[in-house]
């Protein structure tokens, strides 16, 4: 797991820009599904047949997107301005480094002449890549091109330190997963999807187009055991989570009752999530069409969208074992 996650929050990829991600994931998983495509949004589609006509299609997500920070200026002494691609919060990026596709590296600063801090907004701040003056900086980058954290994985104890584990730490559940099953009498989809960080946007399209029986998502989701955090009833290391409620679905209850039922027969831990504020892609999957019963599996995740996002192994290796154990056996809805 640790090369894989390692691999996977090192490839770049914002919003609109998971080619790299893409690649990192079909060479994964090339030897395991019976067929791997990419559609037009640039979803990777990966299907595992099921040995049974009358099986369940189910449809996996997990985003291969990260937030990121978009170049919307270039000032005459190099600095450049920048606007948010997802949810990038002013104190997350202060004195961070990041990295454009092309390799370009920038700290991230703020006007310092800001009366009050807690004010502060991402038009009072800047990249700088280290450039003279406008024509060097443009050299390097371009209005419209996209910088991410730079920050390499680290392992701390049973954790996982790094960016962009929202949700390239979904995205390696899902390949492990893919991994793992054998046989299944369902028609297993797994889709890794584009846009999620701007608006569930590749798995609006791609439910749509697959038009599956039941959907199921995996991401992070926040946790309430750090100091004087807000209450969450979800600790680092207690199981994946089964959501009950986020801002984007309400899940389906007969979804969320197998995922409990599945986890209490094998014995996996598993924590009940109720998330205030923040969305996945079975918020874009369950509106599907005429509608698509889904449900949502979330890897606690402290500090999500700072340059430093911290995972448990064995959340991550329970959510395996969860899923495998919802997908290889029939599913009655
Ligand atoms: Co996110
Ligand atoms: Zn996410």
């Amino acid at each position: 797991m640790k090369t894989l996650l390692a691999n996977l929050t090192g490839a770049y990829g914002p919003s609109g820009r998971e080619e790299a991600v893409r690649d990192v994931i079909r060479q994964e998983i090339r030897d395991y599904a019976d067929e791997i495509r990419e559609d037009t949004m640039g979803n990777l589609i990966a299907v595992k047949k099921g040995r049974d006509a009358k099986g369940k299609k189910v449809m996996l997500a997990a985003h291969m997107d990260q937030i990121g920070l978009i170049v919307t200026n270039i000032d005459e002494n190099g600095f450049l301005r920048f606007s948010n691609i997802g949810g990038v919060s002013p104190f997350n990026v202060i004195h961070r480094r990041v990295v454009f596709q092309n390799g370009t590296t920038g700290v991230v600063s703020y006007e310092t002449e800001l009366e009050d801090i807690k004010n502060l907004k991402l038009n009072k701040m800047y990249i700088d890549i280290g450039a003279a003056d406008r024509e060097e900086a443009g050299k390097q980058v371009r209005i419209g091109d996209v910088a991410v954290y730079h920050a390499p994985l680290t392992e701390a104890g049973n954790r996982f330190i790094g960016c962009a584990m929202d949700d390239r730490a979904g995205c390696a559940v899902l390949v492990e997963t893919i991994k793992a099953i054998k046989d299944s009498p369902n028609e297993l989809v797994f889709v890794f999807t584009v846009q999620e960080e701007v608006g569930l946007r590749g798995a609006k399209t791609s439910a749509y187009s697959l038009n599956p029986d039941i959907g199921i998502s995996v991401d992070v989701t926040l946790t309430g055991d750090t100091p004087k955090s807000r209450p969450m009833a979800v600790n680092l290391g207690d199981g994946p989570t089964v959501k009950v409620k986020d801002s984007s679905i309400i899940c389906h209850p007969k979804v969320k009752n197998l995922m409990i039922q599945r986890a209490e027969e094998a014995g996996i831990p598993y924590q009940l999530e109720v998330l205030e504020a923040g969305g996945t892609d079975s918020g874009a999957i369950h509106l599907s069409r005429e509608g698509v019963p889904s449900g949502v599996i979330s890897i606690p995740c402290r500090y999500v969208h700072s340059a430093h996002e911290m995972v448990d192994k064995s959340d991550m290796e329970n959510a395996v074992r969860l899923l495998t154990g919802i997908l290889e056996k029939d599913i009655s809805l």
